[in-house]
């Protein structure tokens, strides 16, 4: 009759992966309750957390329940609330949990019908109400945990890479607000050709890293000449904390999809910690009020709790 879920953070693009790649992240995420009712239909019935529309449509997670209902030959209604804790705007998958939450949500109270990998393409209707494009590299990390490579879109295939052992990320989270819809417009429509070669070669060598538990290739391939040079200037003391993470041992470190939450990738809890608390004190310097987490890659993705 009802369910509780978790529906972790998640980190995008991870540098040479721009739409393509995004990975999971542990104990950061919102929580949303499931219930069935009689009146049919999906119905929000509370939100906290954060200042979002009750109205289905105007709703992520409404519109991602709706896209698994009309797909389903459902009896009874649903009643979903939403216990925000990833700020919006934050660059680390809020609108994702929030779309992966419900989808995985519905698919739980209807008796499972769908797989998860076959809810990704549901829970990207609610993605695009938000950010304006129908993308996964966060929806898919969020529902199937770990690494997440969307090889094609047309058709979608998805490919989920078991997270090195290792590997752990610092997230540093500055607030202020960067929509995702915004952090697209400064982007470049066309790319020249000696930086997609560059990048291609990345995202090759970040994958064969990731399966060949080789830190030093990952850490080569964690690059971006592609986004990072557009979007840099939109997040205040980014090159900076990027510097200071790369000198503290990290294996790369950029912004967190569409930011303004900056990430570096480590391998082992103890480096991650140095890494955490040189990004810490570096940012410190600055006026902005700032959070910082520390999590292994997450594996299982969005769950009952
Ligand atoms: N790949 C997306 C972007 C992730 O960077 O715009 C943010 O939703």
């Amino acid at each position: 009759m009802e369910v509780r879920v978790f529906c972790p953070a998640t980190i995008a693009n991870l540098n040479c992966g721009f739409d393509v790649m995004g990975l999971c992240l542990e104990n950061i995420g919102d929580e949303m309750i499931f219930r069935k009712t009689i009146t049919k239909g999906i119905e929000i019935t509370n939100i906290t957390g954060a200042d979002l529309p009750y109205e289905v449509t105007k709703n992520v997670a409404g519109v991602a329940a709706l896209a698994v209902i009309e797909n389903t030959d459902i009896d009874f209604g649903i009643a979903i609330e939403i216990h925000k804790k990833i700020k919006a705007g934050s660059g680390i998958g809020s609108s994702s949990a929030s779309a992966a939450g419900a989808v995985f949500g519905v698919n739980e109270l209807l008796g499972k019908p769908f797989s998860k990998p076959e809810l990704i393409e549901f829970a990207m209707k609610g993605e695009a109400l938000a950010s304006g494009s129908e993308h996964a590299d966060n929806v898919a990390p969020c529902l199937l945990g770990g690494f997440t490579l969307v090889r094609g879109y047309h058709p979608l295939d998805v490919i989920k890479i078991t997270s090195p052992e290792k590997m752990y990320a610092v997230v540093l989270h500055p607030h202020i607000e960067v929509k995702t819809v915004d952090a697209r417009a400064v982007l470049e429509p066309t790319i020249p050709f000696h930086k997609a070669i560059t990048q291609w070669g990345n995202l090759g060598g970040l994958i064969a890293g990731l399966y060949t538990q080789d830190y030093a290739l990952m850490s080569r391939s964690l690059q971006d000449v592609v986004v990072e040079p557009f979007r840099k200037h939109l997040i205040p003391h980014f090159e900076k904390v990027k510097e200071i993470a790369l000198q503290n041992g990290a294996l790369g470190s950029g912004i967190s999809g569409a930011g303004p939450s900056i990430f570096a990738l480590c391998e082992g809890k103890q480096k991650a910690e140095t890494v955490a608390v040189a990004m810490k004190n570096e940012y410190s310097k600055t006026q902005i009020p700032f959070d910082i987490y520390l999590s292994k890659v997450n594996d299982e993705g969005v769950k009952i709790i």
